[in-house]
């Protein structure tokens, strides 16, 4: 790695901060663009966001991500924050200015739109049907309104969460109650999970597809383990399928664009699939 006293700093916040791939992802980067910089995990407490951030510019750094549990504290802490964050409510990626001012983005949407198309191409996405209504869901809905998809059946545990987002986003979102998820995947053509159900650590999440129509594109933004079992059945019935993991990896490329001068090619996006499958894989046999 080329690294000088003129090295590009950038980094990622979060509290904890130890699960983060974004370290492992953008070193492997600048690496293989040959940059003279670096990015670095940076454990911060939530009540010492501000101050942190506000330490940026005066330490040189040209920006850093944002993670669990600061993205909506961080849009406060800008100055300037782009449209899709504000919508979203979340900031996932800052930019320190040349002014020194911090510039809020949300490349999560972009992240899930663009790992879409690396894997099915551009095909119908509507009427989508969305899992869950937390953080998450937020990024992947506006995306999904901001490439032109009609109809959002948001299914949630708590419908509260789902009226709260329709009201935040727009009528295109029809809240639905968890018990009536089996209906409403009738004439979907796209299923997202975006909720914890299938990670690692939380309960496994068996759904019945049959409603689904086999041309549905069914994606979990879930990717530890990377085939959940969501994926497995509906790529055991036919359906295309979209894993988590590319989702993390376009993310990325914004941020990356913007602290270090070079936006990430399908090569460096697919090399960096490899990287991160090979961790989780000794992760897992690891664990096993
Ligand atoms: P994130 O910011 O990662 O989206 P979150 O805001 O905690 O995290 O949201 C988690 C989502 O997973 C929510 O939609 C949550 O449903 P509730 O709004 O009802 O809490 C959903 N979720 C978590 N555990 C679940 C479970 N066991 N069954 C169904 N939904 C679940």
């Amino acid at each position: 790695m080329t690294l000088t006293g003129k090295a590009r700093l950038a980094g990622v916040m979060g509290w904890p901060v130890s699960h983060s791939r974004s370290p492992r992802l953008h070193n492997f980067w600048l690496d293989r663009y040959g940059i003279d910089g670096a990015y670095v995990p940076l454990a911060v407490q939530p009540d010492y966001l501000p101050k942190a951030l506000a330490a940026l510019p005066k330490l040189g750094f040209r920006g850093v991500n944002v993670t669990i549990p600061h993205k909506e504290a961080a849009a406060a802490a800008c100055k300037e924050v782009g449209l899709f964050a504000r919508r979203v409510g979340a900031v996932n990626t800052i930019t320190v200015s040349s002014d020194g001012h911090l510039v809020g983005s949300n490349s999560d949407g972009f992240g899930f739109l663009e790992s879409l198309r690396e894997a099915v191409g551009s095909c119908a996405l509507s009427p989508a049907v969305v899992l869950g209504a937390g953080g998450a869901s937020r990024a992947v809905v506006a995306s999904l309104m901001e490439a032109g998809v009609h109809e959002i059946r948001l299914v949630n545990r708590t419908l509260d969460r789902a009226q709260a987002l329709r009201d935040r986003l727009g009528k295109t979102i029809q809240p639905i109650a968890w018990d009536r998820l089996h209906e409403a995947l009738d004439g979907a053509a796209l299923l997202v999970n975006t909720t914890s159900l299938g990670m690692a650590g939380q309960p496994r999440f068996y759904l019945d597809l049959s409603s689904l129509p086999k041309t549905a594109v069914v994606a979990d933004i879930v990717y530890v383990p990377l085939r959940t079992d969501l994926l497995a059945a509906a790529e055991r019935r036919g359906n295309p399928t979209v894993d988590g993991l590319g989702m993390l990896i376009h993310q990325a490329r914004l941020g990356f664009e913007a602290w270090f001068g070079v936006r990430p090619d399908m090569g460096a996006v697919q090399a960096a699939r490899a990287v991160l499958l090979e961790d989780l894989m000794r992760e897992q046999g690891a664990a096993a």
